[in-house]
C-alpha cells in the first residue's frame, strides 16, 4: 500500500464532527483536520499515526471496543439510539446525490463517516480539501472502495463500529467494465466491509430503470440488489432499503441553455415515447435519509419520483418554452435513427472489441429516449404513473427557472455526458 493511502486509512478528517462537537471545541477539530492535510502531503505514515492517537485519546470516539463488541451493537437495534450515536458509513459521498445525502444526514444529527477518493468529482477535479469543504459536518476518510482489502484495512484503522452503510456509488461513465467494477463490486465491498464492522442495515441508491434491464449497469445493479436481499434473508438481524428513483433533474436540464439561445427542443418520436416524475437532489436525499430509521422502509424495494404528474419530453419542452415566453419550437427525431446507429456500433464492436463502451453509450441513449422512468406494472406490462410514488416538493418547472437564471452549475452530467 502506498504511503499516502496508509495515512488516509488511519485518519478521519472532519470539518464539523457531529458526535464530538458537544465534548470539544470545533476550533481544535478544525486545526486537527488542517494539520492532517499537511501531514498527508508531507509526512511518513509513522508520523501520521501520532495525531490520530492524540485525537482518539481526546475525543474517545464511539468505537467497536467502546461498545463492548460489534455483536452487542447489532443485537440492540440502532433505531432506538439517538441519531448522534448512530454511525453511518456513506460510500459514493461525493456524487451528485451522495453530497446531498451526506448533508441531509448531518442535518438530521447522525454521525456520518464518508468515504471519498483523493481526487473526487467529475474527472477527479476536486482535491482533498475541496472534498472536505463539500462534505462539511461529516467525518471524511480517503480510501479505495474498489479494493476490498484496502477498504477493510482503512475501516479497521478507524476503530469504529457502524450501524448503517449507505451507498450512492455509481459508475461515472456507464461503461461496461466500470459498471461492474462500481455498481456491483465496489458496492458489494462496502456491504462486506461495513457488515463486518457491525452494520445491520444497508441503504442502496439504485435506479427505477433496473426493472427492465437491457444495459450493463442495470444488470450490475440488479446483481448487487439480489445479493443484498440474500444477505438479509440469511441474517435475521440484517436489513436493507433499496431506493429506485426516477429521473434526476440534471438528466433533464441539458437543453435549457440551448433553448434559451434560440435552438429547438429536441425529442425522439412524437415526444411522448417516455415519461418520468423528475426528483430533485434534495428531495431524493431526504427520502434516502428517511430509509435509515423508517421501519416501513425495511426490506423494501422503493421506487420513488418527485411531486406532480409524470412528464413526457414534449411536456418538459412546453414548460420550458412557457417559462421563456417563446413559441414552442421542437425538433422531432425518428427513433429509428438511433437504432441504425446502434446497429452500426454493434457490428463494429465485433471487429473492434475496444469499442464496447461506445456501443453501450449508444444503447444507453436509446434506452432513455424510449423507456419511461416509472413503475412497470407487472399486471399490464405497461409503465404506470399512478403506481409511481411521489415525494418531495421541488418541481421541474422551478428547476428550469433556476437554470435559466443561474445556468447548469452543479448539474453537470457524468464523464460521458450520459447520466
Ligand atoms: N441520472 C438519473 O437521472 C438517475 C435516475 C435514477 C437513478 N440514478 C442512479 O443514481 C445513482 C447515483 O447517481 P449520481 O448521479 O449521484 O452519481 P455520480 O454523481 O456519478 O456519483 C458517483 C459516485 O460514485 C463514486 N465513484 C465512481 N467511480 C468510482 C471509483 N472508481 N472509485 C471510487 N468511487 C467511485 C464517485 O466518486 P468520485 O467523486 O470520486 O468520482 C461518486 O461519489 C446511480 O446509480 C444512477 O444509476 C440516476
Amino acid at each position: 500500500m502506498s504511503l499516502c493511502s496508509s495515512f488516509n486509512a488511519s485518519t478521519l478528517h472532519s470539518a464539523q464532527p457531529q458526535i464530538y462537537k458537544t465534548r470539544f471545541s470545533s476550533q481544535f477539530i478544525r486545526q486537527f483536520q488542517v494539520n492532517s492535510i499537511s501531514y498527508a502531503l508531507a509526512s511518513s505514515s509513522q508520523n501520521i499515526s501520532k495525531p490520530l492517537e492524540i485525537w482518539r485519546q481526546r475525543f474517545k470516539p464511539i468505537t467497536a471496543s467502546a461498545t463492548n463488541s460489534v455483536e452487542t451493537t447489532k443485537a440492540s437495534s440502532f433505531r432506538s439510539k439517538n441519531p448522534k450515536d448512530i454511525n453511518i458509513l456513506v460510500a459514493g459521498s461525493t456524487g451528485y446525490i451522495g453530497k446531498f445525502v451526506v448533508k441531509e444526514l448531518v442535518d438530521r444529527g447522525f454521525n456520518v463517516i464518508a468515504i471519498a477518493r483523493e481526487r473526487s468529482g467529475i474527472r477527479g477535479r476536486n482535491s482533498k480539501e475541496d472534498t472536505l469543504n463539500e462534505l462539511q459536518g461529516a467525518n471524511v476518510f480517503f480510501s479505495d472502495v474498489t479494493d476490498l482489502g484496502t477498504l477493510e484495512k482503512s475501516l479497521q484503522e478507524l476503530d469504529l463500529s457502524f450501524d448503517v452503510v449507505l451507498s450512492c456509488l455509481a459508475s461515472r461513465t456507464g461503461g461496461v467494465k466500470d459498471s461492474w467494477k462500481i455498481d456491483y463490486e465496489a458496492t458489494k465491498n462496502s456491504l462486506i466491509a461495513g457488515k463486518k464492522l457491525g452494520a445491520s442495515h444497508f441503504v442502496l441508491l439504485s435506479a427505477i430503470c433496473v426493472q427492465k434491464p437491457l444495459l450493463e449497469f442495470q444488470r450490475a445493479k440488479l446483481k448487487f440488489e439480489a445479493e443484498l436481499m440474500k444477505a438479509a434473508e440469511l441474517d435475521n438481524g440484517f436489513t436493507y432499503s433499496i431506493v429506485r428513483p426516477t429521473a434526476f433533474f440534471k438528466s433533464l436540464g441539458g437543453q435549457v441553455e440551448l433553448v434559451k439561445e434560440g435552438k429547438p427542443y429536441v425529442m425522439f418520436g412524437d415526444g411522448k415515447l417516455c415519461a418520468c416524475k423528475p426528483i430533485s437532489e434534495q428531495d431524493l436525499a431526504s427520502f434516502i435519509a428517511d430509509c435509515v430509521l423508517s421501519e416501513d422502509k425495511i426490506n423494501q424495494l422503493l421506487p420513488i419520483g418527485g411531486p406532480g404528474k409524470a412528464l413526457t419530453p414534449l411536456e418538459q419542452g412546453e414548460i420550458l418554452f412557457k417559462l421563456l415566453g417563446k413559441e414552442p419550437k421542437f425538433l422531432k427525431v425518428p427513433i429509428g435513427i438511433m437504432d441504425f446507429a446502434i446497429g452500426i456500433l454493434d457490428f463494429l464492436v465485433k471487429i473492434f472489441p475496444a469499442m464496447e463502451d461506445a456501443a453501450e453509450f449508444g444503447k444507453i441513449g436509446r434506452y432513455y429516449a424510449a423507456e419511461s422512468m416509472l413503475v412497470l406494472d407487472p399486471e399490464t406490462g405497461e409503465y404506470s404513473a399512478e403506481k409511481t410514488p411521489s415525494y418531495g416538493k421541488d418541481t421541474l418547472e422551478e428547476f428550469f427557472e433556476r437554470v435559466l437564471r443561474e445556468g447548469m452549475a452543479g448539474q453537470e452530467l457524468g464523464e460521458q455526458t450520459i447520466f
